[in-house]
């Protein structure tokens, strides 16, 4: 199963990702995640890479196409993957639809977590992340059981640099902007599943688990 999982900044894909890959065995790619890495190893693609993150901005499609092109090609990916934050831009679903047509691989679900904008600034910023295994906590709503200390692997916690007020007001208008347009895009080609992202984590999961129950058995 290939499902892309889409959804404004701090609607919770990186958290429903990590359940949904565990229920039904996919891979978890994400484009956020391997950008920080190569940010992280100072690499050609991360120091191009950071100016745009740090200001908010979508890194170029090109770049975007050419990782996700390399990435998708990879033997692990038969045996099926959760699109974590790619597609992100028209340009980039119609770059998708080209690869997946040369690797003879289909998209089964698109499944957008819907979040409004005012709670997406207080996920944001209490948004703290595991240094070591990249678990996601919440100051508030999904706090650890020790405070800055990760329960799976004791690694410390940190804070995104882009998870500032103003860095996120701009992923917000950004998002609006570049990635709003793919809602409509996938609607006409009937892959398109919303959820309501503003209810616990749990009810959020069942939701997407239960869709991607049925799309499984078609
Ligand atoms: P990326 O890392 O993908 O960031 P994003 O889209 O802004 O999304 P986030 O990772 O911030 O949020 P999330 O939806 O994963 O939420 P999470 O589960 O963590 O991209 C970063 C940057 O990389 C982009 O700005 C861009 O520059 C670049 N980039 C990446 N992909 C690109 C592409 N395809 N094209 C171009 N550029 C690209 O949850 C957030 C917080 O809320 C957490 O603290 C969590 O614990 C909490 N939470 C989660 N669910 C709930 C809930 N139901 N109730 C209460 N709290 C919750
Ligand atoms: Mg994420
Ligand atoms: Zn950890």
């Amino acid at each position: 199963m290939l499902v892309v999982l889409m959804g404004p900044p701090g609607a919770g894909k990186g958290t429903q990702a990590e359940k949904i890959t565990k229920e039904f065995a996919l891979l978890h790619i994400s484009t956020g995640d391997i950008l920080r890495a190569a940010v992280k190893e100072k690499t050609p693609l991360g120091i191009k890479a950071k100016e745009y993150m740090d200001r908010g901005a979508l890194v170029p499609d090109e770049l975007i196409i050419n990782i996700m092109k390399d990435r998708l090609a990879k033997p692990d990916c038969a045996g099926g993957a959760l699109l974590d934050g790619f597609p992100r831009t028209v340009e980039q679903a119609e770059a998708l639809e080209n690869v997946l047509t040369d690797l003879n691989m289909e998209l089964d679900a698109v499944i957008n977590v819907d979040v409004s904008a005012d709670e997406l600034i207080d996920r944001l910023t209490g948004r703290r992340v595991c240094r070591s295994c990249g678990t996601t906590y919440h100051l508030k709503f999904n706090p650890p059981r020790v405070r800055s200390i990760c329960d799976h692997c004791s690694g410390g916690l940190y804070q995104r640099s882009d998870d500032t007020v103003d860095t996120v007001k701009e992923r917000l208008e950004v998002y609006g902007k570049q990635t709003l347009p793919l809602i409509e895009y996938y609607q006409r080609k009937n892959l398109y599943f919303a959820v309501d992202g503003s209810r616990p984590i749990d009810e959020v999961f069942e939701d997407i688990s239960a869709y991607l129950q049925e799309r499984k058995e078609e």
